[in-house]
């Protein structure tokens, strides 16, 4: 990654990591101009190989844009790609460390994609060559440690990093979504994203995360293994990562095992931005149904999409956006990806990005409401809000137990503000009610 970005070409090959090999899955085909990105005209088509071998190995890559026997697929209007291929590589940050790498070019995503590092979101690989031989991506072979990660981050927030630092955390980094600074990190025999701390942070956000993750697994949402680690930065001042161990990746002992991805942006068709859509969770529903993920029952999607949006709620996350939603295939299967970037947003940020009933204003009584748009009864609404809320209403010992400092905590208390009025009208806060379907820290 760190030597050369490819030229923009005529067309290039999709691959896909299945069953420890790396099958051709189709092509992409330019036909139109070179710039802007969105005028490329890109289409894409299976090959036949990946149709041909569909009771085995092959799959829709994207079972509601990209079906199978649909012959040239255009990507959609006013977007440079597909969906399902965007995914696999990096958003703001990761884009960011590119354009710093190499200030003279234009570069659009085909380029992002051919030059693969870093490890990619899902299971794809992008190529110029039939054979797949660039598709093969993975994290820098040169060890580095958090440390190091820490500092070149810092570094390329104040624009002081050196092309040859930007190139190492490229290769470490580049291809993971998302607008905070991040990397990918090994750790524990596993794949892990590592998450910094950004220069506008007003609070240790890495630790308010970790424990909003705590607080989501406490309810039964499906978590992702994650640690707080402090390392030493600058002027030997302590500094937070945050470590999430990566979902779209299952570790064996003939090495990882790579699950596809697709962000639910992509699969509800809205590749033109995260923001602003007029979709709510019951969208959100409706495509894990399309896609498979079964609607009721344990494990189904509707109590699973329930109880995130009331995690969502309560901790005033309103950044739920549509690339903060996402599926993987496993055992043959879509289904909801485990959750991910729960973190309380500052007061101000006060509407949620997806829509709940009539609102997007983040109140525990809409959450509960839009309960019927998931496929909940009354009665189930009411039984997993009363299983969740009273967990959730303990919110400071969450924080406390991740090492959220006092200052912080008063920062955070006006995000909270609703849940502590729960609590004290239901006279809940002081007597909390360990969940029984908690595996995350004893609290
Ligand atoms: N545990 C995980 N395993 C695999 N992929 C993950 C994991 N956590 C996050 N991702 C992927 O990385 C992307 C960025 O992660 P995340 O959303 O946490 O970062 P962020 O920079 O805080 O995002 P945002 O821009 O929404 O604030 C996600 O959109 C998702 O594709
Ligand atoms: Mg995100």
């Amino acid at each position: 990654m760190s030597g050369a970005l490819p030229e923009l070409p005529e067309r290039f090959f999709v691959h896909a990591h299945v069953g420890g090999k790396l099958l051709p899955v189709g092509v992409v085909e330019r036909t139109g101009r070179a710039w802007p990105p969105v005028q490329r005209g890109l289409r894409f088509r299976y090959g036949k190989r990946w149709l041909d071998s569909v009771d085995t190995d092959s799959f829709e890559i994207d079972p509601i844009n990209l079906p199978f026997g649909s012959g040239w697929i255009p990507a959609p209007a006013d977007t440079e790609i597909h969906g399902a291929f965007r995914d696999a590589g990096p958003d703001g940050w990761g884009q960011e460390l590119i354009r710093k790498r190499w200030v003279d070019r234009q570069i659009g995503m085909v380029e992002i994609l051919l030059s693969g590092a870093g490890e990619r979101t899902g299971l794809l690989g992008f190529s110029t060559d039939t054979s797949g031989r660039s598709a093969h991506d993975s994290i820098d072979a040169e060890p580095i440690e958090l440390e190091e990660l820490l500092r070149i981050s810092d570094a390329i927030q104040e624009n002081e990093a050196a092309p040859p630092e930007i190139a190492r955390l490229l290769g470490h980094g580049s291809s993971l979504g998302g607008a905070r600074p991040k990397a990918g990190f090994r750790h524990k025999h596993a794949l892990w994203v590592a998450k910094f701390p950004h220069r506008e942070d007003d609070i240790d956000v890495q630790k308010a995360e970790a424990a909003c993750l705590d607080m989501a697994e406490a309810i039964g949402i499906v978590t992702p293994a994650r640690e707080v680690v402090e390392v030493r930065g600058a002027g030997n001042a302590p500094r937070t990562i945050l470590l999430v161990k990566r979902f779209d990746r299952i570790e064996t002992d003939n090495g990882a095992v790579r699950l596809a991805y697709l962000s639910a942006e992509t699969v509800l068709g809205r590749t033109g931005g995260t923001y602003n859509s007029t979709l709510r969770y019951g969208d959100l529903m409706a495509i894990a149904t399309r896609l498979g993920h079964a609607a009721v029952g344990a494990g189904g999607a509707g109590p699973e999409i329930f109880r995130r949006l009331l995690l969502n709620v309560v901790v005033h996350n309103t950044d739920d956006h549509l690339r903060n939603h996402a599926f993987i295939r496993a055992g043959g299967k879509w289904r909801l990806s485990p959750v991910f970037d729960v973190v309380p947003q500052a007061p101000g940020n006060d509407q949620m990005a997806l829509g709940l009933v009539r609102t997007r204003f983040p109140t525990i009584a809409e959450a509960i409401e839009a309960a019927r748009t998931l496929a909940l009864d009354d009665e189930e609404a009411s039984a997993s809000a009363a299983n969740a809320l009273p967990v959730l209403a303990r919110w400071r010992e969450f924080m406390a137990k991740r090492g959220v400092v006092d200052a912080d905590m008063r920062r955070l208390a006006p995000r909270f503000a609703e849940i502590d009025r729960w609590a004290s009208d239901h006279g809940s806060a002081r007597k909390p009610k360990p969940s029984s379907s908690s595996s995350g820290p004893s609290l």
